[in-house]
């Protein structure tokens, strides 16, 4: 596998492109080709094995494209895929996990919120890190879902009323019981940010995955020598199976909110 090949970041949608530009200030030589599986958004709601398959089939897209690993930064998917998908491929899979710990460091109430949806809920990777740290430490983890709020962000939303009334209703529940921290258990949430603290202020503390899975994939390229270690700035290709023109402004607006230009969007693949 050459250096030089792109690395293949795949989503439901647009909610990786909250990772892709961690991944992009952390790793600014990289060539990118993210892959956005809209014709099946939201991945959410759907039955495991419709997860894994959808994933399976999104991440065999970029391998064929020749990409040198694959973030799947989608928590749906990564919660019943990634076992799965390193079996099957010879590349490095980094996949994403609710960021329980950070949030479980932090609280002063010993209260922590999880905003996820159904799938990230039933998976076993958050019953994990919840074993594994929030148990320990005393800490009470609340958990509030929804299947509104990813599509809300795809029709590019997510600072509209309803999404803001949608975050009112499931909130609620966690900023009542005590929780300071909430971890953001979707990769489509970090663009609701502005919207939930518009409704709770400073009484949650946002806590998402993004920076800690970028400095882990640039771990796992260095370890395997594959790290682009040219001088110029990397590119995004974005692919999407759903319509491209019904995007493409979604995808301009949240690739500037996050600092780099949308970029040119083929065709499905
Ligand atoms: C979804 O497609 O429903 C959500 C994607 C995610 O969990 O990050």
């Amino acid at each position: 596998m050459s250096s030089a090949a792109p690395i293949g970041v795949m989503d439901s949608g647009v909610g990786g492109l909250s990772v892709l530009a961690e991944l992009r200030r952390s790793l600014p030589a990289e060539d990118w080709l993210y892959l956005g599986d809209t014709a099946h958004m939201p991945y959410g709601a759907r039955p495991d094995d419709e997860i894994r398959e959808l994933t399976n089939r999104a991440v065999s897209a970029l391998h064929a494209r020749g990409v040198k690993a694959v973030v799947v930064a989608c928590n749906t998917a990564s919660a019943f895929s990634l076992d799965h998908l390193r079996a099957r491929f010879e590349l490095p899979i980094i996949g994403l996990v609710p960021a329980v710990k950070p949030a479980v460091e932090a609280t002063r109430s010993g209260v922590v919120g999880v905003l996820a949806t159904p799938g990230t809920l039933r998976g076993t990777l958050l019953r994990d890190v919840i074993e594994r740290f929030a148990v320990p430490a005393g800490v009470r983890v609340l958990q509030a879902v929804s299947t509104e709020l990813v599509p809300l962000v795809e029709a590019g939303q997510a600072q509209g009323a309803r999404a803001r009334e949608v975050l009112r209703e499931v909130l609620t529940p966690l900023a009542r019981a005590g929780a300071d921290q909430l971890v953001l258990g979707c990769t489509h949430y970090p663009f609701l940010a502005g919207s939930i603290r518009a409704e709770f202020g400073e009484t949650l503390t946002l806590v998402d995955s993004g920076a800690a899975v970028a400095r882990h994939t640039r771990r796992v390229l260095e370890g395997a020598g594959l790290l682009n270690d040219r001088d110029d700035a990397g590119q995004v290709t974005y692919l999407v199976t759903g319509s491209a023109e019904a995007l493409r402004p979604v995808i301009a607006t949240l690739s500037t909110e996050n600092g780099h230009n949308g970029g040119h969007i083929p065709s499905a693949p």
